[in-house]
């Protein structure tokens, strides 16, 4: 008895936190992710979603074809088997300069589902490490798609790389116009899509 009191006494001295040693730890604290910074919708419509819907020469085991990224048995939205890109092959471009195109209006467009499926295949600032990127270079991965580009000069995958590599900057959101600067003049409405 007297060795269960003097244990138990002395794990109230290891700092078991409240008085009772055997009651529950404290709650673990999980903050909300506050943290993430966004890609650019504009630039992604743009510049980004044409390549998803661009006929493309396809290289599979050295069997080369043309196909597009978005097409049925790739990464269509309802037909395709390419795992978690998908693309709405009908997504027409947004008019942003249309005040009834609210950020929600917006977010609940086709082409916002291009946009949020490809930037959840991206690894925000790191281009080098986005599935969207080295998936069609199949640089250290494999590609149910095989090869789309041949390597990092390809102009899709620089253009790829530019908008990753981009991020509108901390506590903006995707329709920050500090993507303006991402096109050339810097205007998204008559300026060419920069790219790396
Ligand atoms: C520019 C064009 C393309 C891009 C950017 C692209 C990108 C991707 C990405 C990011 C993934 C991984 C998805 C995940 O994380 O689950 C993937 C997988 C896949 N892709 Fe593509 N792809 C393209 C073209 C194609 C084409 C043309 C085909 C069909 C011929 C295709 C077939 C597949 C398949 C079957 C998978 C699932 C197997 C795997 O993970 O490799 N892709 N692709």
């Amino acid at each position: 008895m007297a060795l269960g009191a003097a244990l138990l006494l002395s794990i109230a001295g290891c700092g078991g936190g409240g008085s009772n040693p055997l009651s529950n730890p404290p709650s673990v604290e999980n903050p909300a992710a506050i943290g993430g910074r966004k890609l650019s919708f504009v630039y992604f419509q743009k510049c980004i979603n044409p390549i998803l819907l661009a006929s493309l020469q396809i290289n599979q085991g050295g069997v080369v074809s043309t196909n597009t990224c978005a097409s049925s048995g790739c990464h269509d939205n309802s037909t395709g088997t390419g795992g978690a890109l998908r693309v709405v092959q009908s997504a027409q471009p947004v008019d942003l300069a249309n005040p009834a195109n609210t950020p929600d209006a917006v977010r609940a467009s086709d082409m916002y589902k291009n946009f949020y499926s490809s930037q959840g295949s991206a690894v925000i600032g790191t281009p080098l490490q986005s599935r969207l990127l080295t998936k069609p270079l199949t640089l250290n991965v494999l590609h149910g798609g095989g090869v789309v580009f041949a390597d990092q000069s390809d102009a899709n995958a620089r253009r790829i790389a530019y908008w990753i590599s981009r991020p509108m900057p901390q506590g903006q959101d995707e329709f920050s116009s500090a993507a303006d600067s991402m096109f050339t003049p810097a205007d998204p409405a008559t300026g060419a899509c920069n790219s790396l």
